[in-house]
Parts: structure tokens; sequence; C-alpha cells
């Protein structure tokens, strides 16, 4: 084993953004938390992640990018923290490190990107350190981070429930053919208004609720499809369905002020069906390529500028263009 305080070079992980194709709420557990039923894909865009080993101190955390915000909210040092605890039993020497995260995902926007940069803590810091756990000491670290952490051990789609710990490894997107799939584009349009999590859980049990069953239904369907793999072409014809399959939209739509307006001017702009990524504020729209979520995202960007697209915040929405990754966790 070499000594990790020797390792020249950095290590460096990517962290995907996630996307919630399907989003039940089915119920309120014993916990506080509410159990889900939600189909979940990794996406193109991604957060960077490099830890380099320190000789001594504490760990540190230099961010650039996108909204960095305090320190602090990000899961990454405390996933090194869990992460040096649980290898202290395997006497594997977890030597401080120094981490420096490039955000490229907006944070609390659905998207789990603060979510996602735990998760390559947890394997990244084990990587420096030359360390191992086995997949239920990764998994548990994860859970106790958040929800949505687990989701991100494991690459590919899959159909996530309980409050984020069960997931089912889903194939996902198959090729039409023989050869590899291309993957499908993603228009993401994140208005600069943060929809806290807790918050627009706790609208929903306060009542902002969907009608109930209709986007379990759905969810159910679609997961059972997508276990077995579709074609971007058969995904895009079901992306009305899914659109409207998030039952936290009414609560989101109480916790951020003009979000319903942005998604029906959207919709009308792009002519497409617009869906809500997690507890939102991130709107989402699929095409079949990259190329024409690129142009979308152009158009969207100028209706935004001369102001026939109207969206709430302080400063013009974060509008991209991405892909769902396609890679499944069963190939
Ligand atoms: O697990 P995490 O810290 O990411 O969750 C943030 C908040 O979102 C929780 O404190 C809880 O209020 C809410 N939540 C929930 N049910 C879930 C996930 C999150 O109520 N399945």
């Amino acid at each position: 084993m070499t000594d990790p305080a020797r390792r020249l070079t950095p290590v460096v992980r990517l962290a995907p953004a996630k996307l919630n194709l399907t989003l039940a709420v089915v119920g309120r557990r014993p916990d506080g938390y509410h159990a889900l039923h939600s189909v979940m894909v990794p996406l193109a865009l991604a957060d960077r992640l490099s830890f380099a080993v320190l000789p001594s101190g504490d760990d540190t955390l230099h961010t650039t990018g996108f909204d960095p915000g305090p320190p602090k909210r990000n899961l990454s040092l405390q996933a090194i923290v869990l992460a040096r605890a649980a290898v202290a039993a395997s006497r594997v020497p977890a030597p401080p490190l120094a981490m420096r995260l490039e955000e490229a995902i907006p944070v609390a926007a659905g998207l789990a990107g603060g979510s996602s940069d735990g998760a390559a803590a947890i394997d990244g810091a084990l990587e420096a350190w030359d360390a191992a756990l086995d997949d239920d000491r990764r998994f548990e670290i994860a859970a106790r981070l958040g929800s949505d952490v687990p989701f991100f051990l494991s690459p590919g789609a899959a159909l996530v429930e309980g409050r984020g710990e069960r997931l089912t490894p889903l194939h996902g997107i198959r090729g039409e053919h023989h050869g590899p799939p291309q993957p499908p584009g993603v228009l993401l349009v994140t208005p600069t208004i943060a929809a806290h999590t807790a918050a627009v859980f706790e609208a929903w049990s306060n009542g902002a609720m969907a009608e109930p069953a209709t986007a379990r239904r759905t969810s159910e369907h679609f997961a059972s499809e997508f276990g077995s793999g579709l074609t971007v072409r058969a995904l895009i014809e079901r992306a009305g369905v899914l659109a409207s399959a998030n039952d936290l939209w009414p609560a989101a739509v109480s916790v951020v002020p003009g979000l319903l307006q942005l998604r029906r001017g959207l919709t009308r702009l792009i002519g497409r069906p617009v869906g809500m990524s997690g507890s939102g504020p991130t709107l989402w729209a699929l095409y079949p390529s990259l190329d024409e979520a690129s142009a979308a995202a152009e158009a969207v960007r100028a209706a935004i500028a001369d102001k026939t697209l109207n969206a709430p915040g302080d400063a013009p929405p974060f509008v991209a263009a991405t892909t769902i990754q396609t890679e499944g966790k069963d190939e």
C-alpha cells in the first residue's frame, strides 16, 4: 500500500446532478420524513471535486463557481469526517485533505448538487487515503449525510423509495438498434430563488398536495418500463405524463412565488411538456439530443433577455442544456 501522504497527483471525482423524472409522495413516516416513489437519473452536468493529502492540520474546502454559499452547507466536509471515523478501525492512515470544489450545479435547486458532492467526497477521500469500506458502510455514511446521497454511490438510473435509502437500479435508456444509445438532451431552467427541501415538504404536509395517487400510478408504471429499458424516442413520448408526475409541485409553487408563471411561459415558448425536479425550483424539458436542448436553451436565454419570459428572482435564471447519463448500472 502506498503512503497516501506521498500521492503526488490529486484524486478527482465528478459529482453529477440528478433529475427526478417522477416523484410521488406516498406517505409520512414515523421519523417525520416523507416516503417517496421516484425515478431518478444522473445528468452529465456535474460538480468537480479534487482531493489532495495534507501533511497536517484540518480538512479544508475551497469552492469556486456557481453560488458557492457557506462551506458548512456543503456535505463534502462532513462526508470526509464520517469516512475517516469509519476507516479508523482498519488502522489505515486517513490524513487531512484539501478539497477543491468547482460548483457547476445550482444550490438548493432540486438537482441534489450538495448531496452528490457528499457522495463523491466519501469515495474521493477513500481513494486519496488508499482505503476501502464495504458497500454497507459507504451506504450507511451516505444515508446519514442526507436522503438524496445514497443514489449517487452507484451510477445510472434508479427507482428511489423510502426517504431515499431504498434503491432499485433501472436499465434506463437503451439504444434504438444494437449500438449504444444517444443520450437524451435536457433543458434546465432554475430561477434564482432557493426552494429548501424542508420548506417544500412542510408546505406539502400543510395541505399543498396534488391529486392523490396520480403521480404514484405514473411513477410505478414508468419505473417498470424504465426498468427493462426505453429508447430515447419512447422516453420523449412519455414526457407529458412524466412532467405532471411530481407531487411536490403545488408545495413548490406555494414556496416560490412566480414559479407557476415561469412554467406556463416556458411551456408556451418551447412547445414541450415542462416538469420540475425534486422539490424544485428547477424546471426541465426533454429533447432527443443535446443539440436540440442547446437550441432551446439559447431561445430561453433570449426570451429572458428581451423580457418575453419572466422568471422570479433577483437575477436571470440558470439556463443549461445537458444530457441524461446513459450508462446503466447493469451494463
Ligand atoms: O435528508 P435531507 O437532510 O436531505 O432532507 C432535508 C429535509 O427535507 C428533511 O429535514 C425533511 O424535512 C425533508 N425530507 C422529507 N422526506 C424526504 C426527504 C427530505 O420530509 N424523503
